[in-house]
């Protein structure tokens, strides 16, 4: 869910809902605002932000003091009730929340006892009403009842509050979900990330776990749950407007596909020396020398980065000879791990606040195990907690669908897995250097590719878009590609998708082929490139329609398949970071084409801080 906060000087409806609209990626099934101007106005809607908006526009609120939600939806079907916020003390006050709240069963019942009625289904109501007993039973002031709620509660929030009793202030707590508060100059605000606020400041305090907030106009104060004053650091964001806005693009995701050239040139500024023939990573310095002498790294991640993570294994694992594991995240944490002092566990998230994600972070730490993020977001939570890492910097990544976070974090991977082969003299310095040139011309590749295939993809397209069901194969360092597309298409178009490694295919998938099928390979002319071609043959042998990835130039599939898409030719380890691209745009513009909501699919989040 994405949250929004802010009190000062400026009408906050508006400044609310702009703020929404650019959190909607966080969760868009549902929206609220409440401002307060002597009462407490609330307006909440089904669906997105959008409808929100017109129902301000026919109702619209006054005040300068508010706050406002987008919700994906945990308890409770989003529906116009049981969107937030939501109000107890006879109307009186109002809370937000991202999380889950694990003990509202039981609070519930309680307050039920004590003759509470609820409207909706959702754990947030509950605690709204919990604070309001506190109240009433202790006559403590706003904040300190839900400081008291608070310490009673079990799971993860992030909320805000507020009162029509104090309309001079906003209370926040974070725990477990991401909260920031933007400092300006006699106005403040708060987000789940900076994105809302960021033409107003630039200037930003995180809320860690734990802590929560009274913020005022003029001021804010940050203490512990438990009432212990905190001394909060105050730093400046270095990210544009234009970053995150749409730049004449139709949907953020193609923004991000077009633009991965540079965010990929940006994830090796001042790192990759090609000339030189080397690689330096500033934030890996400090641990370099257990890096190197590590006996096994454990991969960490969800979704697309869980992808990145499978690329990762193998280029760390034939660079640098040291063995990988790559686990999701949410496996990873709940089954007693073996963790050994030399092992090192690094997690990749774009977002760096997956629950799941830091979860895994969490327990490297308490293994007494070091723990490296590849992260994106800076100053996110992962971000902050682990040991060391590498940023992205490819810039935020709006589309719920990830594209240039994977490329990024796959060029970053790279990066550790050839500085390490180096450090631990796998790599002679031609290997090295040889390979660093290869990394170095991937943005004029994959510029190429976006420029020389895009029609030819576009045409694909428009015959896939009927489609049902997809198979995606590759196999070595492909195989998480194939992963990938079939997670892009199913992700935004809902056609049904598998990915597989090539030689699998015939211990089950081959029965699913038919000729309305399409089967996309990757097939480029590596190692295995013969075994891929008779894996070819297997499907058009059984009637199946092949889509086909291969190296610029390789005529050797014009007569197997019915499209064949081509692209440079790099080192065989880097070829993830071109065969995907065109992975990316063929889900895109078949889910274009479907009439698919490509930057807000259904059901999904961008961030997902619940687990
Ligand atoms: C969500 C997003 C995916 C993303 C995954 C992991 O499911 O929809 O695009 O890959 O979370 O997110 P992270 O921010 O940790 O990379």
């Amino acid at each position: 869910c994405g949250i929004v906060g802010y009190i000062g000087p400026r009408q906050a409806g508006e400044l609310l809902v702009s703020g929404l609209k650019r959190l909607e990626y966080r969760g868009y099934d549902s929206a609220g605002v409440a401002v307060a101007n002597g009462t407490l106005d609330v307006r909440k809607k089904e669906g997105k932000v959008d409808e929100l908006a017109s129902l301000l526009k026919a109702r619209p609120v006054h005040g300068t003091v508010g706050m406002g939600h987008t919700r994906w939806a945990t308890h409770g079907a989003p529906t116009d009730v049981n969107a937030h916020p939501h109000i107890a003390g006879g109307g009186r006050f109002a809370i937000i929340h991202n999380g889950i709240i694990e003990n509202y069963g039981s609070i519930k019942r309680r307050l039920m006892d004590k003759g509470y009625t609820f409207l909706s289904e959702t754990d947030t109501e509950v605690l709204a009403h919990f604070i309001d007993d506190i109240q009433k039973e202790t006559g403590l002031d706003f904040a300190e009842s839900i400081r008291q709620a608070l310490t009673q509660v079990e799971g993860a929030y992030g909320i805000v509050a507020l009162s029509e009793d104090n309309p001079d202030e906003l209370i926040v707590a974070r725990n477990g979900s991401p909260l920031l508060l933007g400092v300006g100059e006699g106005e403040h605000f708060i987000g789940s990330d900076a994105s809302p606020f960021i033409e107003y400041t630039r200037n930003v305090v995180y809320l860690n776990d734990g802590e929560m907030a009274v913020v005022r106009a003029d001021g804010y104060e940050v203490t512990e749950i438990n009432g212990a004053p905190v001394a909060k650091e105050v730093h400046a964001l270095e990210w544009d407007l234009e970053e995150i806005e749409k730049g004449g693009y139709d949907h953020f995701m193609y923004k991000e596909i077009m633009e991965q050239p540079e965010a990929l040139a940006n994830a090796m500024r001042g790192r990759v020396h090609a000339d030189e023939g080397t690689v330096k990573l500033g934030g890996l310095e400090d641990v370099m020398k257990q890096l190197e002498a590590a006996d096994r790294i454990v991969i960490c991640a969800c979704g697309t980065s869980w992808h990145a993570g499978l690329v990762g294994e193998y280029l760390i694992e034939r660079f640098a000879r040291i063995p990988v594991e790559v686990e999701y995240a949410s496996e990873f944490r709940y089954r007693d791990p073996i963790l050994n002092e030399n092992d090192v566990v690094l997690v990749i998230s774009q977002s760096g606040e997956t629950a799941d994600t830091l979860a895994a972070v969490r327990q490297a730490k308490e293994a007494g195990v070091l723990a490296l993020g590849v992260v994106n977001a800076v100053g996110s939570t992962i971000a902050r907690e682990t040991d060391a890492g590498v940023y992205l910097h490819a810039g935020p990544e709006i589309g719920v669908a990830s594209t240039k976070a994977f490329t990024a974090q796959v060029t970053v991977l790279a990066q550790i897995a050839l500085l390490l082969g180096k450090t631990r003299g796998v790599l002679s310095d031609a290997d090295l250097k040889e390979n660093l040139e290869a990394l170095a011309k991937i943005p004029t590749q994959i510029r190429e590719v976006l420029e020389q295939q895009a029609e030819k993809i576009e045409a694909i397209a428009r015959e896939m878009r009927l489609a049902q069901n997809a198979l995606y194969l590759g196999r070595g360092v492909n195989f998480p590609v194939a992963l990938e597309g079939a997670l892009k298409l199913k992700e935004i178009s809902y056609i049904h998708a598998e990915g597989y490694p090539a030689a699998e295919m015939k211990h089950g998938p081959i029965a699913l082929i038919d000729r309305f099928m399409p089967v996309l390979f990757v097939a480029t002319r590596e190692a295995t490139y013969d075994k891929v071609v008779s894996n070819i043959e297997e499907v058009v042998a059984r009637g199946g329609s092949v889509i086909a990835i291969t190296d610029t130039g390789n005529r050797g599939l014009d007569d197997l398949a019915e499209h064949v898409i081509e692209v440079p030719k790099t080192s065989d380890a880097f070829e993830p970071l071109l065969t995907v691209i065109p992975f990316q745009l063929l889900s895109y513009h078949v889910a274009v084409m479907r009439g698919c909501d490509v930057d807000m699919p259904r059901n999904l989040a961008k961030s997902v801080t619940v687990e």
